[in-house]
């Protein structure tokens, strides 16, 4: 479960767009390669975008031909701020890429020490990402009682991080610990993470999971079907409203109605302090056809067009905790999250 190789062969990820059904994986060489992979998919999940952007960022570093280091920061800035548009709504893609643009900014060394100094600084976005997503394990399986059927949104795990998963990262923690888990996972349309992502995750790793459809969570929520509710985000604003994959906000408010807890799993990466509440957080829209095809068969009558928002923005009030790599912040996320941060 490997999205991302990146080794003496140079950088592969696994085209999450055909899986479960195929494990292949597409050599990239370039920024603008990443940049594509990114926008299409083939890559996906607010960590691994930032980790994959960060790797797309030392792959152009590695190709530029400059007179000086002005001339080396000028073109290695044109690259990052083209990368950081593939995506807009995860902020771990801008937050990867300022982190190396500061890094090289900060140098006083030659060229050839900045790129190899840069390749140091993605790769350790990446392993503190493993650990974060490991803490959040430890801090979050607390928050599972045992015998629990635990609802999860989209895919927030081992394919859309570093390795190991945000919310499914909780949820193997708690199944790790010996607590009897079972995880229903909404299937995710337009995309289909949860059917095609999570579930292939899980199967891999022995969690007991059972796929359903993302309209059928309310009704299993109001028959007390599920104990708990844990997804992942793409970005957390500073008064704790929280963007995450279209359907995250319905689910929200139907545990609010049936008294569910409802835990958002995300390192601190994904906190963004500088965007005040999620009215601020740009949504992506995509494709209309991304809703209008399923396997490439058109399901809707021609003529007809979509609408297809790929995140939705949850208030805080809905969410009973924010589970991160410093341990569990609880409401009022405007104080929990500025002592997080040490502001
Ligand atoms: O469009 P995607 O598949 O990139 O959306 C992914 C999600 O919404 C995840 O829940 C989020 O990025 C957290 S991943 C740990």
């Amino acid at each position: 479960m490997r999205p991302i190789l990146w080794d003496s062969r140079g950088l592969r990820l696994l085209d999450q767009r055909l899986l479960p059904w195929q494990e292949k994986y597409l050599r990239l060489r370039t920024p603008q390669e990443v940049k594509k992979a990114i926008k299409d998919m083939v890559v996906r999940g607010a960590p691994a975008i930032g980790i994959t952007g960060a790797i797309g960022l030392v792959l152009g570093a590695e190709k530029i031909k400059a007179r000086s280091k002005r001339d080396f920061l000028a073109k290695f800035r044109r690259i990052a701020e083209s990368l950081k548009k593939a995506r807009p709504t995860a902020v771990n893609l801008s937050w990867a890429i300022d982190r190396l643009l500061n890094r090289a900014e900060d140098l006083n060394v030659s060229l050839e020490e900045v790129v190899e100094i840069l390749r140091a600084e993605a790769l350790k976005i990446w392993e503190e990402d493993i650990e974060a997503n490991k803490a959040m394990g430890r801090f979050g399986a607390k928050l599972i009682p045992d015998n629990a059927t635990v609802l999860t949104h989209c895919n927030a795990g081992a394919l859309a991080t570093g390795g190991y998963g945000t919310a499914i990262g909780v949820i193997r923690a708690a199944y790790e610990a010996g607590k009897n888990i079972k995880v229903l996972a909404d299937e995710t349309r337009p995309w289909l993470q949860g059917a095609r992502l999570t579930a292939w995750e899980l199967k891999k790793v022995g969690v007991p999971v059972e796929i359903i459809p993302d309209v059928a969570a309310g009704s299993l929520m109001a028959q007390g079907k599920v104990q708990a509710i844990v997804v992942g985000a793409d970005r957390i604003a500073a008064n704790g409203d929280v963007a995450n994959k279209i359907g995250t906000y319905s689910l929200a408010v139907l545990s609010k109605e049936n008294k569910i807890p409802f835990y958002i799993a995300a390192p601190l990466s994904t906190i963004d302090m500088a965007t005040s509440s999620g009215q601020d957080i740009p949504i992506e829209w995509r494709d209309p056809k991304e809703v209008l095809y399923c396997a490439k068969k058109r399901i809707a009558p021609k003529g007809v067009s979509a609408l297809n928002p790929a995140f939705d923005v949850t208030p805080s009030h809905y969410i009973s905790a924010i589970i991160t790599e410093k341990g569990v912040v609880q409401p009022p996320y405007t104080e929990s999250l500025k002592i997080l941060f040490g502001v």
